[in-house]
């Protein structure tokens, strides 16, 4: 078979080429002004991104990692106490709990839409659990008023891993304005990214926001020196300015990413065997990923390897449940659903520098694979 494109499964080299005069009037900026760290530039693209995302605070972090670890870190629970999080995610929602020696309950999720739910936490739940990770996976959101209506009866907070839900919205309620703490990623694989690493922390609690404030900085208080244990968690001001510019063209860019997922929603329409990606009928899903689902192992792997030698990258987010890794190796974890979902699931490009002639190409691919 003669391969006919190439298509990548990210296009940030592309997006440079775009929008070069942002890129370099941004660095100009930045190194003219002499302040690399700790700049009103953070401030003001902290405020911006509050007001983005309707929340009173936002701490710019290097990593949603580090977003996720000062979340659980201001919460001061009992040591040991159980923090539940789906077992399907990027394995950095549930590492956060074990940077904090606090156990994680592993949660089952949807088969529809791989994230969590009320019956599912419902299956996990103790009295020794203090707080949900809530991800809002691939760029749609969970079902919120159920997740919210489960904590607030138990008086758990919510942490809302939106590290790839910028952008999306569920009846009206942004990513990044749900429960205590809402924690997002600017890595190079997100719709809105940056240079390098960078991260962010959302919290409308004021005493939430000193402490994230302090850990950021080696715990620097105030008035009273290093009083707790922080570390060093900066945004360069280069990425702040240039995720301040760039934060105007998301929307356009979650525009692109769903007619692109239209497309391939059509080219999937009328297959038995491969179900098209998960979307809400109200809001607005972000696209950050476009995951399909096969009917077996064995389809996905065939379509896979169609697709690869057609020239189309595509991968798997996730190829197994998050208690399977080996840091985790004594923690149970019964969750049937992830277990199926790992084996059939397979991630199409859906950079929204995609050009219209390459989504033609993988829907036609897709179309071809049926017929086989
Ligand atoms: C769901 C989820 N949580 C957390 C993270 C960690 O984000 P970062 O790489 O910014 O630390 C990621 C990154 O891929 C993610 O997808």
């Amino acid at each position: 078979m003669a391969i006919a494109m190439k298509i990548p499964f990210f296009g940030n080299d592309r997006e440079y080429l775009e929008h070069e005069t942002l890129f370099s009037e941004t660095s100009k900026e930045v190194w003219s002004s002499g302040q690399y760290l700790n700049s009103p530039l953070v401030d003001r693209f902290e405020k911006k991104m509050a007001n983005y995302c309707q929340r009173d605070f936002a701490i710019a972090l290097n990593s949603c990692t580090d977003a996720l670890i000062f979340a659980l870190k201001c919460l001061n629970l009992p040591p040991r106490s159980k923090v539940i999080v789906p077992n399907f995610s990027f394995v950095a929602s549930a590492t956060a709990i074990l940077h904090n020696e606090l156990t994680p309950v592993f949660c089952d999720i949807d088969p529809n839409s791989f994230m969590l739910t009320r019956s599912e936490l419902e299956k996990v739940y103790d009295s020794s659990c203090k707080a949900i990770i809530m991800v809002s996976l691939y760029g749609a959101l969970p079902n919120i008023a159920d997740i919210d209506s489960f904590a607030n009866e138990r008086n758990l907070h919510i942490i809302e891993d939106a590290a790839q839900s910028l952008g999306a919205n569920l009846n009206s309620v942004k990513a990044g304005s749900i429960g205590s703490f809402s924690t997002i990623s600017f890595d190079p694989t997100k719709t809105l990214h940056g240079t390098g690493t960078g991260g962010l922390l959302l919290t409308n609690n004021e005493k939430f926001y000193e402490m994230a404030k302090q850990l950021r900085l080696h715990g620097k208080s105030k008035n009273e020196g290093f009083n707790v244990l922080g570390r060093k968690s900066l945004m360069p001001s280069h990425d702040a300015l240039l995720l301040e510019k760039k934060l105007d063209l998301l929307e356009g860019w979650v525009n692109r990413r769903n007619l692109i997922a239209q497309h391939y929603d059509n080219a999937l329409k009328d297959s038995n065997a491969l179900r098209p990606a998960f979307r809400h009928q109200f809001g607005q899903h972000a696209f950050h990923k476009y995951v399909l689902s096969c009917n077996t192992k064995e389809t996905r792997d065939l379509l896979q390897n169609f697709l690869t030698k057609k020239g189309i990258t595509t991968r798997v987010h996730y190829s197994k449940p998050i208690n399977k890794e080996p840091i985790f190796e004594n923690l149970e974890a019964n969750t049937p659903n992830v277990e199926i979902i790992c084996e059939r699931i397979l991630s199409l490009p859906i950079f929204h520098e995609l050009r219209d002639e390459e989504v033609d190409y993988i829907c036609k691919a897709l179309i071809e694979f049926q017929t086989l």
